[in-house]
């Protein structure tokens, strides 16, 4: 008996301690208590009348009471009444079809006083329009801002807001480092995982309104009718929620399951293949959103193969998908070893001279920098250079060189530092993707999204999907600003935890570039995995694979010469952005070694001789994660012990990696510079040939 009752309260304190925690399922949409007096009585006034039509009839309506109903229990811990009488509402869900303020997926919060009632209108052209609305009212609320005062007009200026997961059909995922996909193949159809609404939910209160759910490096057979059944009912899960389902498509597809000699996109019967399937798929999903293509790169097949362009290619999927709205989102990520170029001049080289050769219905999706998501990177040459295609950037959230999910790295100044670079004396980022000449424009995230509780592995990986949404609906928002949101809707409403932890983020991304690849240098990480520094790396039979060809280390210095005396990669850039880039003594320091052979000895801006400036910058990376944990640890009384020892923990691995990153690169480059450290700086704990014994045949995100 005595055994049972200990057991009893065991149990008890079990369920109570688990439920107070937070484990990060809940993301930015865990709705926290408001605690100001007078805020929480008007907002529970005016969740005390809410009209909203068709509540019955419509989907998305049913999802927008929904989510009124959680949030204000748990934000005002009172359920929300619902009026028929539009007269009398203190919230009113307004569709308004004519509305000239707002573009199809916009909306509008506005506040009204009458006989001393206050409220609010929120209104849209459609259902999903006020699915947002409903979200930013909700935001706002989150914000602790006054309702009696909001006037927010706000529309999207990219109509395509994507993500990409490169998630394979066995469940793992390339350059994935929060457990498993998401989107279970073997229990689809049947079975709608939760996680699939929440997902969706997740996704469209920050509007995200499409989704690749398939790996770039494509599987025929989610186009068998098998998978296309799948595919539909992920598809009829998130349409209620805004959000457009799209696949990847193989280009050998009409060989591997259609069972054609060839896949040649001029071929009459693969033409032939590719409508029917597209008629396929769209009669089991009209709104299907199409395809997105990766073709000749890294392997892959396309319509080089058959001695075709990558716009034969793109234009025969686009003619498939057309007669049903259906677009083709072709990939420019391409370079070739056999082609003996600077890797990072061949996608410009390749897809500048098909500008105008696309149909209507293609775009050209562009990573942010011309090699391969590096932690810095200048944009990429082929934003503006191609005017009549309409142009989507990648970025990729997932931190595949970034430290993964194991380091804390908020990567909305980055996202900021691509869109708002100017491609001319003109002209950003961000004026390209917004103003491209048709109609189609668009932005798409690689998803850092997976089945780890908390979504993204590293508690703050979050914070990454929530900025590319943000930002994607509006490039013009600030970093800073979508850190306090997102802190404030996710961790607490506490003054000094706001601060503290957006200290911590808006720096966490120039401490990154610092300690792994500071002033221009990149791809010099482990091989394969990408995890931790490589330098040495020279292994591999591709030649653009391996470190060393993109260092360039000798005894004079370091850096890959791209200025006009080496690759003339710079030559890719309007005269305007080459002036910022071209001469090593005026180079923008941030880049010096991405564009110029840099002598151990050059004098920096800052008086400062490079080698000497070198190891500064490494040891400020350093300094940098030091100081992140104090600052993490000056909260810990004030946020969730569990999810803050989370962070501690991942914080210390962060600086052993870090340290690992400085002695290991330092001590490398220095068997060329031959100079010591500077006087004052820490010595390696270990010699290089202990760096470069280490290897993580098992490190994540390599699956296949
Ligand atoms: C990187 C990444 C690959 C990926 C490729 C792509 O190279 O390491 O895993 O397939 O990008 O973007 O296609």
């Amino acid at each position: 008996m005595k055994n049972k009752i200990i057991y009893t309260i065991l149990i008890f304190l079990t369920i109570t301690k688990f439920s107070n925690a937070s484990d990060g399922y809940d993301l930015w949409l865990g709705y926290h208590k408001i605690n100001n007096a007078s805020l929480k009585t008007n907002y529970k006034k005016i969740f005390s009348s809410i009209y909203l039509k068709d509540v019955q009839k419509n989907a998305t309506i049913k999802l927008i009471k929904k989510e009124l109903t959680w949030a204000s229990k748990l934000m005002i811990e009172a359920a929300p009444l619902f009026t028929t009488d539009s007269n009398n509402a203190s919230i009113l869900f307004r569709i308004d079809e004519q509305n000239k303020d707002i573009n199809e997926e916009g909306y509008g919060i506005k506040a009204w006083t009458k006989n001393s009632k206050n409220g609010v209108v929120v209104y849209a052209k459609n259902e999903v329009g006020l699915l947002y609305g409903c979200f930013a009212l909700l935001r706002a609320m989150q914000m602790q801002e006054d309702l009696k005062t909001i006037n927010t007009i706000s529309s999207p200026t990219l109509k395509i807001r994507m993500l990409n997961h490169w998630d394979n059909i066995n469940r793992t995922i390339e350059r994935g480092y929060a457990g498993n996909s998401i989107f279970n193949w073997h229990t689809l159809p049947d079975y709608i995982d939760k996680r699939y609404i929440d997902y969706a939910r997740a996704n469209a209160s920050i509007g995200i309104n499409g989704t690749v759910v398939t790996n770039v490096n494509a599987n025929a057979l989610f186009l068998t009718p098998e998978y296309l059944l799948k595919v539909k009912a992920l598809a009829d899960a998130f349409r209620p929620f805004g959000i457009k389902i799209y696949l990847t498509a193989r280009f050998s597809a009409p060989i591997e399951i259609g069972n054609l000699k060839t896949a040649d996109p001029l071929d009459s019967a693969v033409i032939k293949w590719w409508a029917d399937k597209a008629k396929e798929i769209y009669d089991l999903i009209p709104d299907f959103g199409g395809f997105l293509v990766k073709a000749n790169s890294e392997g892959q097949p396309g319509p080089q193969n058959y001695d075709r362009t990558h716009a034969d290619g793109a234009n025969m999927m686009a003619a498939a998908v057309a007669p049903f709205k259906g677009i083709v989102i072709w990939r420019a990520f391409v370079y070739s070893n056999e082609t003996p170029e600077d890797r990072v001049k061949q996608a410009y080289n390749e897809f500048k001279p098909l500008d105008g050769k696309f149909s209507k219905n293609v775009l050209v999706q562009i990573k942010n920098g011309p090699l391969d998501f590096q932690p810095r990177e200048p944009f990429h040459p082929l934003f503006g250079a191609m005017p009549k295609t309409p142009e989507v950037l990648e970025f990729q959230i997932t931190q595949e060189y970034l430290g993964q999910s194991t380091h804390l790295v908020y990567e909305a100044p980055m996202f900021k530092e691509i869109l708002e670079s100017n491609i001319n004396a003109t002209q950003k980022v961000v004026d390209v993707l917004e103003h491209s000449n048709n109609e189609l424009t668009g932005i798409s995230g690689v998803a850092n999204i997976g089945s780890d509780i908390n979504w993204c592995g590293h508690p703050v990986g979050q914070a990454n999907w929530y900025a590319f949404g943000r930002l994607a609906w509006n490039p013009h928002l600030n970093a800073n600003e979508i850190a306090k949101e997102w802190i404030q809707q996710t961790w607490s409403h506490d003054e000094k935890v706001i601060d503290t932890i957006q200290q911590i983020m808006m720096a966490s991304y120039e401490n990154m570039v610092k300690y792994m690849t500071p002033l221009g240098l990149h791809h010099i990480m482990g091989n394969g995995h990408h995890y931790g520094p490589m330098p040495w790396g020279n292994t591999l039979n591709r030649e653009d694979w391996n470190p060393v060809y993109y260092h360039k280390s000798d005894s004079y210095g370091v850096g890959f010469n791209r200025s006009i005396s080496g690759s003339n990669a710079i030559a890719q850039y309007d005269p305007f952005v080459q002036n910022k880039w071209k001469d090593s003594s005026t180079c923008d320091e941030k880049f010096l070694l991405w564009f110029h052979h840099i002598s151990w000895k050059h004098k920096m801006k800052n008086g400062n001789p490079f080698w000497d400036e070198l190891c500064y910058q490494y040891n400020e990376g350093v300094n940098g994660v030091r100081k992140m944990q104090k600052q993490w640890q000056s909260i810990s009384m004030h946020i969730d012990e569990d999810q803050h020892h989370q962070v501690k923990q991942l914080l210390q691995i962060q600086l052993n990696d870090a340290i690992w990153w400085r002695d290991a690169c330092l001590q490398y480059f220095q068997t060329f510079s031959k100079l010591p450290l500077p006087k004052g700086y820490p010595l390696p704990a270990h010699d290089l040939k202990y760096y470069q014994s280490l290897n993580f045949p098992f490190a994540p995100g390599n699956g296949k």
